[in-house]
């Protein structure tokens, strides 16, 4: 069957950052199942439905790479799937603290499995989608950092938004 490993996380929307991590993991495992959250604390402006098509869009073009939604805790999914490996990108020493208490955590709650943590390219480092969405709320460019069909989404969501709340 092979290594699986699960790269979970909101993708409210996917960005390149999370691309490169996921173009580079599918070089590594047999194979990588991007794990859309439905359960977020986040309020997104994408649907679950919506955060999966796109990844699914935008991946399209790795064949042993797919996008499932879970709800719930993420250590059920993992074991669900038989995963032996959580995968996380680390952007900056910032991000540290809190992806070594999530890795501790999932590690007690499915011992099984592991967190990998990969760097992620210097290039996509300050990325995160919540920035993506303000700089495309406000009109700004956000096309060096998103895939085409995601900045069309972004335009349609948070322009109109902002469209409409103009006087
Ligand atoms: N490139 C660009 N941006 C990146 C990135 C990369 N390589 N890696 C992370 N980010 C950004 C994300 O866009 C996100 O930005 P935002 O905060 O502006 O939205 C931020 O970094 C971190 O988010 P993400 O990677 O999507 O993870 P998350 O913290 O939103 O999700 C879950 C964390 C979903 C994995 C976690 O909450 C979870 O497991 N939830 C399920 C419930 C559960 O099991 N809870 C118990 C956990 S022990």
């Amino acid at each position: 069957m092979g290594i699986i490993a699960i790269y979970p996380g909101t993708f409210d929307p996917i960005t390149n950052g999370h691309s490169d991590i996921i173009a580079r993991a599918s070089q590594l495992f047999d194979q990588v199942i991007v794990a859309v959250a439905a359960s977020t604390a986040k309020n997104t402006a994408f649907s679950t439905d919506e955060r999966v098509e796109l990844a699914q869009q935008v991946l399209v073009q790795h064949g042993n790479v797919e996008v499932q939604r879970f709800e719930g805790l993420l250590a059920h999914f993992v074991r669900a799937c038989g995963a032996k490996a959580v995968l996380r990108g680390l952007r900056a020493v910032s991000d540290f603290e809190y992806e070594f208490q999530l890795a501790g955590m999932n590690k007690r709650l499915v011992p099984e499995a592991d967190t990998i943590f990969m760097p992620t390219t210097e290039h996509y480092s300050y990325v995160s989608s919540s920035l993506i969405r303000e700089i495309a709320s406000l009109g700004g460019d956000v096309k060096e950092f998103v895939h085409p069909i995601v900045n069309a989404a972004l335009v349609e969501r948070v322009g109109k938004r902002i469209n409409a709340s103009k006087p």
